[in-house]
């Protein structure tokens, strides 16, 4: 049997650039599994919240880490996110949570609770990973790498209409002021802060609508994969 090495496609960038919408429209294009890195900290943040705990409190995240198993599966090409056999896909879209997942991702055990997982997720099959590390970190031999990035308040505008379709009640300028948080919580940690990869292709969405976006990183794709 021949045991190619799987392909690999990193996508880092600030939450909002259009990151999964693009990976999981190309996935599904190219046959590759999209893996969702950020619901890995959201899952993490979602069950510190649901501990009663303090997000940025890391003793206390630590503390917990021995106790939570997290799985990844993939139902009709959906990511779900299972902590100890519980389904908590659905639950980890909140803003609560996005800040908490931002607060939990700055701890150092967390990224080390996460890495094995994301790195055997991307042994296994071929995979769009998208991230803040991915290209930096985690798959710093990825195939193709791409920065995505678009104007803040492009990307808040995109997060407020999201959250408004999903029903969950919250202003333009609130989504602005976390995004704005989070991407210099993101940015600025210590441990593997969101920056583009030395060999990385910058792409810059604003203004773009998705299906241009989707075109760019699609030339992008197929371009390095027919050489
Ligand atoms: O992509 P997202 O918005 O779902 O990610 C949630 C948070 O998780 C984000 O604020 C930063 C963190 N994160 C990270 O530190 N490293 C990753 N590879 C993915 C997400």
């Amino acid at each position: 049997m021949s045991m190619t090495k799987p392909f690999s496609v990193a996508i880092d960038g600030p939450s909002g650039a259009g990151k999964s919408t693009i990976s999981k429209l190309l996935a599904k294009e190219l046959g590759f599994i999209y893996v969702d890195t950020g619901a890995l900290y959201r899952a993490i943040g979602y069950e510190v919240l649901n501990r009663g705990g303090k997000p940025n409190d890391s003793d206390f995240v630590e503390g917990i880490l021995p106790e939570i198993n997290l799985e990844l599966k993939y139902i009709e090409d959906m990511q779900c996110v299972l902590i100890n056999g519980e389904d908590v896909t659905g639950l980890i879209r909140t803003p609560e949570v996005s800040m908490a997942a931002s607060s939990v991702s700055a701890i150092p055990a967390v990224r080390r609770f996460l890495f094995d997982l994301q790195r055997e997720t991307a042994q296994k099959s071929d995979v769009i990973m998208d991230g803040r590390d991915i290209g930096t970190v985690v798959l710093p031999g990825a195939d193709i790498k791409i920065f995505l990035t678009a104007s803040v308040q492009d990307r808040a505008g995109r997060r407020y209409e999201e959250l408004k379709l999903k029903g969950i009640s919250t202003t333009y300028s609130d989504v602005l002021d976390d995004m704005t948080k989070r991407d210099y919580n993101d940015s600025n940690r210590a441990a593997a802060p969101l920056k583009a990869a030395e060999n990385s292709i910058m792409v810059d969405t604003t203004g773009n609508t998705l299906e241009q976006s989707v075109e760019i990183i699609k030339g992008i794709i197929q371009k390095a994969r027919n050489n």
